[in-house]
């Protein structure tokens, strides 16, 4: 089912998420469901269960096809990942743009790690253990900030690369959002 996806501004986007305790339950299975159907509808890179108003530490990302709001960006495998932990693998970051749901109409720069491990479960309890670069490694930085109640806007250092979509990237088909 698609749902209502928060926006900044609501106290909830700003909250930690507790572990998920229990795998392969209808209600978790349920959330994934939902999740899915609201990040696809949206063309979102990935989604995090706070955003839709449930703070539990799960997010999806990734997609079989190439995105709309990001046209240029490398493929990143679909992934559901459970009670992640990130362990960045060097001192380097990067900055690159990023939008977000919660942030509808805004892009802006945000550093992130170049290089990460991530690790986590899948919705079945099996362990997730990669490494990931670049566009793929901020995407997940990007999903799990939302499960330490951080948004990207709270990460961007030159506010004068922050503002609307639809000024920065006037040629970008999807920049309503
Ligand atoms: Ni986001």
């Amino acid at each position: 089912m698609i749902r209502r996806i928060l926006k900044m501004g609501e106290p909830s986007l700003f909250e930690p998420s507790k572990k998920v305790e229990r795998f392969g339950t209808a209600q978790l299975h349920e959330l994934l469901l939902d999740l899915r159907d609201t990040m696809m509808d949206a063309n979102g890179a990935g989604i995090a269960a706070p955003q839709i108003g449930v703070n539990l530490q799960v997010v999806i990302f990734g997609a079989d096809e190439v995105n709309p709001r990001y046209p240029d960006a490398p493929m990143v495998p679909r992934t559901v990942l459970i009670n992640p932990v990130i362990t960045p693998l060097s001192d380097e970051t990067e900055d690159g743009w990023e939008g977000c749901l919660s942030v509808p109409g805004m892009r802006g720069v945000v550093p992130r790690h170049l290089k990460i491990r991530y690790t986590g479960f899948d919705e079945k309890g099996q362990p997730i253990d990669r490494v990931a670069e670049g566009f793929h490694a901020r995407v997940v930085q990007h999903e799990c900030d939302h499960l330490w109640g951080m948004l990207f806007p709270m990460r961007v250092r030159d506010m004068s690369k922050f503002g609307y979509t639809s000024v920065l990237f006037p040629d970008l088909d999807d920049n309503d959002d």
